[in-house]
């Protein structure tokens, strides 16, 4: 199958920074890669050279078959991006913004109508759609700006973050939306923090970290590299998380990691629910008071720990907090 996505050796550095450290990515067509990686792994720059908005310094990609240095317009034609660079204008409404994309696109005036309620409705927009962009929270332009991205279907389509500051129920309407979309034929990139994200969405995933590609595979590949599920506890004392640590050694299937001030204690489980029984059994047993159990699916850090010994936030600056963008917006909310 031809790679409708192509990187090799992308390198770019801003200063001391290496954003992209030598990047090789393939799509192939009708696929959605997930680019997986914690703030500052250098997604958005990957972004950025893949839609032409950046030169690379050295490296070369292909998007549709069209280099992306010599073509960049060519591209720029096949190509749908969503993200950090929305073109939302702040004076039109909601609804004229989305008919203006579709008619920039060549759609009839009632197909392009037709396309922008129905996008309205989805992204609970229909309340709001009359109303001008620059009257919107941010997790309302958010959900324009994915919209917007989504008019019309192009070949190949680039997602930045695109659930970042949404609410579950848009997150929700945003993966129907994108799935539809991939049934269509659209090749997708897509990038994220959240694992369980790529998991939904994504056939294979590329993991980064400081501009490099640090593991590849489907998702399943890389949560069994992480050891699978998660089974976390909270114990009530303080002493007692030296047994429960070791106790969770012997059952566990990889190292315990310990959360000293919340007294939190997980331990990879492959062995799912059977485990979490016996891991309760134990402290039990051990005179252990627990406050919380539970299982968890995994999570990038889970990855990240599995994959490079620390987590993915560990030696970087604080992660902005994007994610709260949503509960600023009144409008969406019931
Ligand atoms: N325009 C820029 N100028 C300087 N540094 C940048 C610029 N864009 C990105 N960086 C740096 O490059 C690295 C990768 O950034 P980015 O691609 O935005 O990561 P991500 O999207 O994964 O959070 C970060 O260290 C970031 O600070
Ligand atoms: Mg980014």
């Amino acid at each position: 199958m031809p790679a409708a996505i192509y990187a090799e050796g992308l390198v770019k550095t801003f200063g001391d920074v290496r954003a992209l450290d030598g990047v090789d990515i393939e799509v192939p067509e009708g696929s959605v890669l997930g680019l997986l990686g914690p703030n500052g792994a250098g997604k958005t720059t990957a972004v950025r050279v893949l839609t032409t908005l950046l030169r690379p310094d050295s490296g070369r990609a292909e998007v549709a078959g069209i280099d992306v240095a010599t073509h960049p317009q060519l591209v720029r034609r096949s190509i749908g991006l969503s993200g950090q660079f929305a073109a939302v204008d702040d004076y039109l409404t909601g609804r004229e913004n989305l008919q203006m994309v579709g008619q920039l696109y060549q759609l009839t005036s009632r197909d392009a109508r037709r396309r922008a309620d129905e996008l309205l409705e989805r992204f609970n927009l229909s309340d709001a759609a009359d109303r001008t962009a620059k009257t919107y929270s941010g997790g309302m332009r958010r959900r324009l700006d994915l919209a917007a991205a989504l008019v019309v279907s192009p070949p190949v389509m680039f997602m930045d973050e695109p659930t970042t500051g949404l609410d579950p129920r848009n997150r929700m309407a945003l993966w129907a939306v994108i799935e539809e979309l991939v049934a269509g034929g659209t090749t997708l990139l897509l990038t994220t923090q959240y694992l369980e994200e790529a998991d939904h969405l994504a056939d294979t995933i590329a993991v980064v970290d400081h501009g490099r590609v640090i593991a590849r595979g489907t998702s399943d590949e890389l949560k069994s590299r992480s050891g699978g599920d998660v089974v976390e506890v909270v114990v009530h004392e303080r002493e007692h998380i030296p047994v429960a640590e070791r106790v969770l050694r012997r059952l566990g299937d990889g190292d315990t990691t310990l959360v000293e001030h919340t007294r939190k204690l997980s331990v990879p489980a492959a062995g799912g629910a059977k485990l979490l029984a016996e891991v309760i059994r134990e402290l039990d047993g051990e005179g252990v008071e627990i406050d919380d159990i539970g299982l968890r699916r995994p999570t990038l850090d889970d990855v990240f720990i599995s994959l490079t010994g620390h987590g993915a936030e560990d030696g970087e600056e604080p992660a902005a907090k994007a994610a709260d963008v949503e509960t600023a917006d009144k409008e969406g909310k019931k």
